[in-house]
């Protein structure tokens, strides 16, 4: 027997044509009325309405039932996609149990039957989302020349905070958990120039937001011979071509996630660059009591970004709130050449990136002030001794794009199983 996907009901079709068909699925919806049974099936393409006789072996049919159904499809205004399926006949593959989501369950408990509630139409939606956001950037990086490369998790030293890191036991030893793969990257632009990756990260961030996972995936770039302003706009060309590519190819997806795929339309170069020290004097003048050299938080990227429709670069920041490898402004040695994306419309901080320092003794101080041991980065100091280059990078987070590209109000309902500080099952 051969099966077609449910999309295949509505595509080129004319109102007069009755094809017979065999789809198969599960079951979405169920009605019962007195001489039908109406079946809402759906499967990885859509959803269709299918009518089925009643009779005593279709009334086994419970919700998310797997099932093999033959029938015509036949044309009808009302139905919601302008097909439905008639005189259906059904085999039943996989008989539910009493499936446990039904209307008006709580978030903890959608949270605990998560390995479900990723069946639900929403959920669907935003992985096809995910799946093109991997994609493009995946397409953008191969026709820009860069080479994908694949870093290591397991890890002796850090590359960001040492308050947020995992500890693991290696052979009796300790090993860390990947923060990022930037330092990675870094040792390999000197075989391949312009490289990239997409790896799991993961944060010991004992916070509880929105925004926060304990275990992401980043996407990371590393150029070589090149500087910030030149990193800047690659990143801003990355994520237009993201943005634009999913209101394109995912519009039905981003509509029904209450996403204007016109809003994605506008992600268009450049994005504005707004130097730390002015923000910090618009949020003073918003009435926040923030002073220079402080950290933005979420509130603060909330407030400057609200009323914007594109990304925006917040650049030259504090030395003190960035991390060791950041470049010393050459104009300003209180300040970095580092700079965040922060998305439009309150969605905050989705990348961070800038110029990596060259200067050895520079590296040796800051890795210490930090509270790390040069020793274990002695492998990274070598890569300022043998052919240092300029060179910059940047990484997003993937969970944090698509949190502002679907237009959802928390990161864990980007990603199919969520890692946060209090969850790690299912
Ligand atoms: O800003 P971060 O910490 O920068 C780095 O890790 C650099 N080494 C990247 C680089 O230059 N290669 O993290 C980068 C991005 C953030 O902007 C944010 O989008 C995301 O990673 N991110 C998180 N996403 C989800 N949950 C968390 N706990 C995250 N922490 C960072
Ligand atoms: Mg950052």
């Amino acid at each position: 027997m051969r099966y077609k996907p449910i999309s295949y009901c509505f595509e080129g079709r004319s109102e007069s044509d009755k094809e017979d068909i065999n789809i198969r699925g599960w079951v979405y919806r169920l009605r019962t009325q007195k001489d039908n049974i109406f079946l809402t099936l759906r499967d990885s393409t859509g959803i269709i309405q299918c009518i089925l006789p009643r009779n005593e072996e279709n009334e086994k049919i419970t919700i998310e039932s797997s099932v093999e159904l033959s029938g015509k499809v036949v044309s009808d205004s009302r139905s919601p996609g302008g097909y439905e399926l008639h005189d259906v006949s059904m085999n039943i593959v996989g008989l539910a149990d009493d499936y446990p989501i039904r209307k008006d369950f709580s978030t903890e408990f959608l949270n605990d039957v998560r390995h479900l509630w990723n069946r639900s139409r929403k959920m669907q939606n935003i992985y096809k989302v995910r799946h093109e956001l991997l994609k493009s950037a995946r397409e953008w990086f191969d026709k820009s020349g860069w080479y994908e490369v694949s870093p290591p998790i397991l890890n002796k030293s850090a590359c960001e905070s040492g308050s947020t890191l995992f500890e693991v036991d290696y052979f009796k030893d300790k090993a860390f958990l990947s923060q990022s793969a930037q330092l990675y990257l870094e040792a390999m632009i000197y075989t391949l120039e312009d490289v990239w990756s997409l790896t799991p990260s993961f944060r010991a961030e004992k916070s509880k937001t929105p925004r926060h996972l304990a275990e992401y995936w980043h996407l990371e770039g590393e150029k070589a011979w090149t500087n910030f302003d030149e990193i800047l706009e690659i990143e801003e060309q990355l994520i237009s071509y993201i943005a634009n590519n999913i209101a394109e190819k995912r519009s039905e997806e981003l509509k029904a996630l209450g996403r204007n795929p016109e809003d994605l339309k506008k992600i268009i170069i450049p994005f504005d660059r707004i130097p730390y020290a002015d923000v910090i004097k618009f949020l003073q003048k918003k009435g926040k009591n923030i002073k220079f050299g402080d950290d933005l938080g979420a509130d603060e990227e909330r407030l400057l970004t609200i009323d914007r429709d594109k990304p925006v670069f917040i650049y030259g920041c504090p030395k003190n709130i960035k991390p060791f490898y950041t470049k010393i402004d050459p104009k300003d040695e209180k300040m970095v050449l580092s700079a965040d994306m922060i998305a439009p419309n309150g969605f905050g901080e989705i990348s961070t990136g800038g110029q990596r320092e060259e200067n050895l003794e520079t590296i040796v101080n800051r890795i210490k002030e930090e509270g790390f041991s040069p020793d274990d980065y002695s492998w990274y100091l070598d890569l300022r001794k043998y052919g240092s280059v300029p060179h910059s990078g940047f990484g997003f987070g993937v969970e944090r794009l698509l949190r502002w590209i679907c237009n959802v109000e928390h990161i864990r309902d980007t990603i199919p199983f969520p890692r946060t500080m209090k969850r790690y099952y299912p």
